[in-house]
């Protein structure tokens, strides 16, 4: 690994495995556990971080100055990007979806504040440059700049999120993440065992497309995978009270925090599911905390 990136690595924070103790799950007989990945790091925090940790790498070692990546005013993605940008002596360039805001929202305020150059593009060129899936393929790339796809899904990414499945010391039976591009999603399904279950919880409404999506990051074709597309609450960043209830008690209950974007969306289901014998008693489940507590700020503004 790149000297500046162990230097950096250095300042994080273990991501622990912890049980939820509630008796509602001892009343179905399921063991539910957070892979807490949120407490990696304040900024590069949960799967940002699996998913940047080698591209970065592999920028630096090819001695590129600038990285261009893409997302919304929220993203999680870009935020980390900036901050790792700025850590790591690059220059960053966000294309940021829609127009530029009279106000930043605090993420983008944040970024700028980085040194990320933001650049904002219309929705329907954003749509356009979201087909660039590859390090080098957005047109008009100059020499020394690198391209990192949305959510920073390639196959690099893949390798990050396969550590946090290895670090993994208990047995299980399912392990769960929250899906927007799918790229984490994919590297957990190429690291685990053949014995464990892999479920994905869409944060988009009609995410059918995932399914293609992450069968062509996949490194080996798997069938132990499947999309839950039920538990959006009515799109991306959509929420509903009942949501933001489910969020509050079990924050007071479990002492966790979480966002109300993806993993907050996630938990719910699987209590949801838990609750309708959706899994066999004496299972054991994993649920992979992704982070982004950020994006709150958005919410409870
Ligand atoms: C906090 C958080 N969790 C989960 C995801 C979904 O990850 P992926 O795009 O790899 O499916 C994202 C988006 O990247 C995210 O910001």
């Amino acid at each position: 690994m790149h000297p500046e990136l162990i230097k950096l690595e250095k300042t994080f924070k273990p991501s622990i495995l912890t049980k939820i103790d509630d008796s509602l799950l001892d009343q179905y007989e399921i063991e539910l556990w957070m892979k807490r990945d949120d407490l990696l790091h304040p900024i590069i925090s949960g799967n940002k971080w699996r998913k940047l940790k080698h591209s970065l790498d592999d920028a630096l070692f090819s001695g590129v100055g600038t990285i261009i990546s893409m997302g919304g005013a929220y993203s999680n993605h870009l935020h980390a990007l900036a901050y790792a940008g700025k850590a790591l002596g690059l220059k960053t360039i966000g294309l940021v979806r829609g127009e530029q805001p009279q106000t930043l929202t605090p993420t983008l305020s944040d970024m700028q504040n980085w040194g990320m150059e933001l650049k904002f593009v219309s929705r329907s060129d954003y749509r356009h440059i979201r087909q660039y899936k590859g390090c080098h393929d957005l047109p008009g790339l100059k020499p020394g700049q690198y391209w990192l796809p949305e959510g920073g899904a390639q196959a690099l990414a893949l390798k990050g999120v396969a550590e946090l499945v290895n670090e993994i010391d208990v047995a299980y039976d399912i392990l769960c993440s929250p899906c927007g591009t799918g790229a984490t999603l994919a590297g957990i399904i190429d690291a685990v065992t053949a014995q464990v279950s892999v479920m994905g919880f869409a944060a988009l409404k009609s995410a059918g497309f995932l399914q293609a999506d992450i069968e062509s990051l996949l490194l080996q074709p798997s069938n132990n995978w499947q999309i839950n597309l039920d538990y959006h609450f009515g799109g991306f960043a959509k929420t509903t009270a009942e949501l933001m209830a489910f969020i509050a008690d079990f924050e007071s209950k479990t002492g966790t925090p979480l966002e109300p974007l993806y993993t907050g969306k996630m938990m719910y289901a699987l209590y949801d599911l838990i609750a309708k014998h959706t899994f066999k008693p004496g299972q054991r489940i994993i649920a992979i905390h992704t982070g982004g507590l950020q994006g709150k700020r958005g919410f409870y503004a």
